[in-house]
């Protein structure tokens, strides 16, 4: 309903419906200059203005961070529903956004002079099956709105998609970038609407939608919230804390996993990317894949202590059951240079030097 109302809105605008298509294309064409590579001698106004919803999950306050060194403190808006922590909040713009709400959406864009969009906000696969109305409503009403404001003001627009976007008849080891999309989670289904919507929209009105399927994401500053690969997050701050950890997967339940670094940089790369070498607009991304068995052994090179028990969640396990074990990535290698940084033994030496460095800091303070 809302997303008729706002597509009806721009034809408004624009006049009749040829010609709503042909200034979208003008607009989304003349905006393809900011994905390339400026010098930097560039000043703040020529840079893109970016606006990151769903902020303050897993994601947002990394990526900002990012963007912000590339093209400035003030060129890129953290946004949530939620009240930031203080250091958040004095990091660099903050404001109160709700991807369900159009006319905020709108507010925000034309009042801040947005011109590339990202949007983090969604409810992931575990906590979707317990609240479907909910994954409904965030996932697929808010990804609607996005899409028409986005068409609408001329936006390039990220949309992050998944492993979860894929299902047990898909090829699983590796899964090629097409093939069966059947997902048996509502966080899923949304994510295929999300790929295809996005790709209908760049088809049907020149809307420069981009694209990554992420593996599950490691961070150390950030924790994820409701995800069936929170468990390699949340293993280092145990193995750190208390020595000992409970793991609700399968010890040799195979998943495709990044560290937050490589999915932040493969994010701004693909946001840059010029939009002729993007063959596709939706890309699998990989870097490495583990079980809970492997992971386990890795931390326990630098603590042998760790002691893992499995208390199998038979929701979670079936999701993973049927998600990929790796993702093929090579068209991403090959259109924009994606090249992961990241291994097994990388990723665990780096997150336990950063929980390590961070419980320092919190024990001085
Ligand atoms: N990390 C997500 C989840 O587990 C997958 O994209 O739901």
């Amino acid at each position: 309903m809302l997303a008729m109302q706002s597509l009806r809105g721009a034809v408004k605008h624009a006049g009749s419906g040829p010609r709503l298509l042909f200034a979208v294309r003008h607009v989304s064409s003349s905006s393809q200059h900011f994905g390339r590579a400026r010098p930097l001698s560039c000043t703040d106004t020529d840079q893109p203005k970016v606006l990151i919803t769903g902020g303050l999950g897993q994601l947002g306050v990394g990526l900002a961070k990012l963007l912000r060194r590339r093209f400035g403190k003030n060129n890129v808006i953290l946004s949530d529903i939620r009240k930031p922590p203080n250091h958040v909040y004095h990091s660099g713009p903050f404001i109160f956004s709700d991807i369900l709400d159009y006319k905020n959406l709108r507010e925000i864009v034309v009042n801040n002079n947005i011109s590339w969009l990202v949007h983090y906000s969604a409810v992931l696969s575990a906590v979707g099956e317990s609240n479907v109305a909910l994954a409904k409503e965030v996932n697929i009403t808010g990804l609607h709105n996005i899409l028409d404001i986005a068409t609408e003001h001329g936006l390039r627009v990220f949309v992050p998609s998944t492993i979860g976007a894929f299902g047990p008849s898909s090829p699983r080891d590796p899964t090629p970038e097409l093939c069966v999309q059947r997902p048996r989670t509502i966080y899923g289904v949304s994510k295929v609407h999300a790929e295809l919507m996005g790709e209908y929209y760049h088809h049907r009105y020149a809307l420069d939608f981009r694209c990554l399927r992420y593996p599950g994401i490691i961070s150390a500053d950030s924790q994820p919230g409701g995800g069936t690969t929170d468990y390699a997050v949340q293993i280092f701050h145990s193995a750190v804390k208390t020595g000992d950890f409970e793991c609700n997967l399968r010890s040799d339940t195979r998943l495709p996993m990044m560290y937050i670094d490589d999915c932040l940089r493969a994010t701004l790369e693909i946001l840059e990317a010029p939009a002729e070498s993007l063959l596709s607009r939706t890309y699998n991304i990989n870097a490495m894949s583990f079980t809970p068995q492997d992971l386990t052994q890795e931390i326990q090179k630098a603590l042998p202590d760790l002691k893992v028990t499995y208390n199998v969640d038979p929701v979670r396990q079936a999701i993973a059951d049927g998600w990929p074990m790796a993702l093929e990535d090579s068209a991403a290698r090959r259109d924009w240079g994606w090249k992961h940084e990241y291994d097994l033994s990388e990723l665990v030496r780096t997150m336990l030097s950063h929980i390590a460095t961070s419980n320092q800091l919190a024990q001085a303070s």
